[in-house]
């Protein structure tokens, strides 16, 4: 049984599901029987209204997230994150403040877009500061890879964008290359297809790492062109 920042999954490895905890949902990353109904953000498991979703995978342990969500409290934000103590981490501090436009899900984002998000719900996704990977033997690892922006698509709505951050010009770089490939999506910036200054973008712990180790950070940001 696990247990972080308050947060206790129900049962043991042996017996693992997924599970909805409140705001939280749990879904085991080694286990086979993904069958699930895609609910709809509207259900009372998630959010019980039908206001627009924002989603952020890789969220770390949340704190970007929070604070986007106290600032528009009008939207729904969704923090997917596969660290179980990360992932704890960001729902207590939405419990803590109290942020009802919050909810996380503990799960490899690939998995959680394929089988449990519901499809073309989704207003805005970003990824901030998702691994590099930088070695080629460690290349399946990249989250921004083919698998992944296909499988992005089927839940984003037609016309939305996604953002992304990294202090990693290859990996920007790559990310650039990858987005190229696949023809649905259009860069929404010119030539180099990436931004340093991004006012008013936000704060996270990686960010706030990076900056103050004096490196650039370089936006990039994709519309689901179809
Ligand atoms: C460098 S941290 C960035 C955290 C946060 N976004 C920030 O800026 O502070 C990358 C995070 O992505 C998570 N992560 C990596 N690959 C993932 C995947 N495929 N699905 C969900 N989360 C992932 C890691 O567990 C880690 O918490």
């Amino acid at each position: 049984m696990q247990e972080t920042h308050g947060l206790r999954i129900p049962f043991a490895w042996s017996d693992r599901h997924p599970v909805f905890l409140g705001r939280f949902l749990y879904i085991p990353g080694v286990y086979d029987h993904h069958i699930w109904k895609r609910i709809p953000w509207s259900d009372s498991r998630f959010f019980g209204n039908d206001h627009p979703v924002h989603i952020e995978f890789c969220s770390g342990n949340g704190f970007w997230l929070s604070e986007k969500a106290k600032k528009h409290p009008e939207i729904n934000w969704v923090a997917v994150e596969k660290r179980f103590d990360r992932a704890s981490k960001a729902w207590s501090l939405a419990q803590r403040e109290k942020l009802d436009n919050v909810f996380v899900v503990c799960s490899e984002a690939v998995l959680f877009c394929r089988y449990y998000a519901p499809l073309d719900s989704v207003s805005e996704a970003y990824v901030n500061f998702p691994d590099p990977w930088p070695k080629r033997k460690d290349a399946k690892h990249r989250l921004i890879r083919k698998e992944f922006l296909e499988i992005l698509q089927t839940i984003l709505k037609k016309g939305s964008c996604v953002t992304l951050a990294t202090d990693d010009r290859p990996y920007a770089d790559r990310m650039i290359r990858e987005f190229f490939n696949n023809p649905s999506w259009k860069s929404t910036f010119p030539d180099p297809y990436f931004i340093c200054d991004f006012p008013d973008f936000g704060i996270s712990f990686f960010s706030d790492l990076w900056q103050r180790k004096g490196l650039s950070i370089h936006y990039l940001q994709f519309k689901l062109d179809l």
